[in-house]
C-alpha cells in the first residue's frame, strides 16, 4: 500500500534486502550499519571463510551481527545455512525449528567468494532438499553452473536447463529463490513457475550491464557474480523488477571487498552497494515510471514469499540529490562504495530510532 506519493518523496513500508553479505569482524563492524541503516530485515549469506553450516554458528555470527548493529535496534538479521555435500539434513531442520535458520543457500562448489565448500553436485544433497521441501525451508541458490567449458556470459541459463529444470521436476513443492538474476532466460523462467519459485534483483543488475564494466576501460568495482550481461538482458531485468508481478523483489548482494582486493590482476567479485541502496533502486522505478510499484518489490513481496509479516514502520525517500562517497572506510578496509563519487537524485533519510518497545 501507498501511504504517501508525490513527486519529490516516497513513503514505503520499511523496505527488506533479502540478500545482504556482512562478512565478519572489522569488515562487519564497518559495513553492518549501512545495511541496518534502510532495512529492516535481511537475509544474511553464510559464506564466510569459515562458512556457517551449523545453527551454533549461526547464532554465534548473528550475535556479532546485532552486536555490530546496536544503533539500529530495530533491524533484524535473518540467518541461513551454507549446504555442503555432507551436510546433515537433522542440522539444518533443527536449526529452522528452532527459528536459528531462516533458508539454506546453494552456491555451486567454486562458483564464487568462499565457495569452495559448496555443493559438488545436486544431486548429493537431495536428501536435504527433500527435508526443506518436507519443512517448507526456502533454498536460495547461486544459479551458475561452473563447468570450465561454459562461457561465463551462458551460466545462469545454462543452470536453468542443467541442473533448475530437472531440480524442480523433482520436488515441485520446494520454495526456491533464484538468487540476483542477471539474464531475461531467468526473468522468464521465474514468471512462468508456480509462486514456490520467486528471484531476487539486485541494483546494480538493473542499472549495469556488462559494457558499463568494460568500454573505456576495465571497472573492477562493476564486476561481480553473476557477471552483467549484455543490455538486452538488463532491459529484461528493469521489466521483471517493475512489473508489479510477485516474484520479484529486492535483494542487494551488497558484497564488500576492500579496494586492494577488487584492483588487483585477479579481483574479487562483489558490489557494495549498501549505503544508497534504496536510492539507487528507486531511481530504476521512476526512470520505468513505475513508482507505484516500487513498494511491493522493496517491502511487499519478499514477505509474501518467506512467510513473514510486513514491516511496520514506513519509510520516506526525497528527491534531494547527495554525492556518493568516493571511499568508505580506510587503510586495510577501504572500500569503494557502489556509484562511488557520482550524484544520486534520491536521498533516504532515516528516522531517529525509538527506544520504547
Ligand atoms: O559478486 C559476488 N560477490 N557474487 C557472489 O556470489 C558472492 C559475493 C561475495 O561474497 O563477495
Ligand atoms: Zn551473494
Amino acid at each position: 500500500m501507498i501511504n504517501s506519493m508525490a513527486l519529490n518523496s516516497i513513503t514505503i513500508t520499511k523496505p527488506d534486502d533479502w540478500h545482504v553479505h556482512l562478512r565478519d569482524g572489522e569488515m562487519l563492524k564497518q559495513v553492518a550499519g549501512y545495511t541496518a541503516r534502510q532495512f529492516g530485515r535481511a537475509i544474511i549469506m553464510p559464506n564466510l571463510s569459515t562458512p556457517v553450516t551449523t545453527a551454533k554458528m549461526a547464532i554465534a555470527y548473528r550475535d556479532r551481527i546485532l552486536h555490530a548493529t546496536q544503533d539500529y535496534p530495530e533491524f533484524e538479521p535473518l540467518m541461513t545455512a551454507y549446504l555442503t555435500d555432507g551436510m546433515d539434513p537433522q542440522e539444518l531442520v533443527k536449526g529452522h525449528a528452532a527459528g536459528v535458520f531462516t533458508a539454506a543457500k546453494l552456491y555451486p562448489a567454486n562458483a564464487t567468494t568462499n565457495s569452495s565448500f559448496g555443493v559438488s553436485n545436486v544431486n548429493k544433497i537431495y536428501p536435504i532438499l527433500e527435508a526443506m521441501q518436507n519443512q517448507g525451508i526456502p533454498l536460495l541458490v547461486h544459479g551458475e553452473v561452473t563447468s570450465p567449458e561454459i562461457d561465463i556470459f551462458d551460466r545462469e541459463a545454462v543452470f536453468i536447463e542443467q541442473i533448475m529444470q530437472p531440480l524442480l521436476k523433482e520436488m515441485p513443492e520446494l520454495n526456491v529463490v533464484f538468487e540476483h538474476i542477471t539474464t531475461k532466460d531467468a526473468a522468464d523462467f521465474v514468471e512462468s513457475q508456480s509462486d514456490n519459485i520467486a528471484a531476487t534483483i539486485t541494483v546494480h543488475h538493473l542499472q549495469i550491464n556488462r559494457n558499463d564494466m568494460l568500454v573505456g576501460g576495465i571497472k573492477p568495482h562493476l564486476y561481480c557474480l553473476p557477471v552483467a550481461k549484455r543490455e538486452r538482458h538488463r532491459q529484461a531485468l528493469r521489466k521483471a523488477a517493475t512489473s508489479g508481478s510477485g516474484k520479484f523483489f529486492l535483494g542487494t548482494d551488497t558484497a564488500p571487498h576492500a579496494v586492494g582486493d577488487k584492483e588487483s590482476s585477479c579481483g574479487c567479485a562483489g558490489i557494495f552497494s549498501a549505503p544508497h541502496a534504496l536510492e539507487n533502486y528507486l531511481q530504476v522505478f521512476e526512470e520505468e515510471q513505475a513508482m507505484d510499484q516500487f513498494e511491493a518489490f522493496a517491502s511487499l513481496n519478499g514477505p509474501a514469499f518467506y512467510g513473514l509479516p510486513i514491516n511496520l514502520q514506513q519509510i520516506t525517500l526525497k528527491k534531494i540529490s547527495q554525492k556518493v562517497p568516493k571511499m568508505i572506510g580506510q587503510k586495510a578496509l577501504a572500500i569503494s562504495p557502489y556509484k562511488a563519487d557520482e550524484t544520486l537524485s534520491w536521498c533516504f533519510e532515516p528516522e531517529p530510532q525509538s527506544n520504547e518497545e
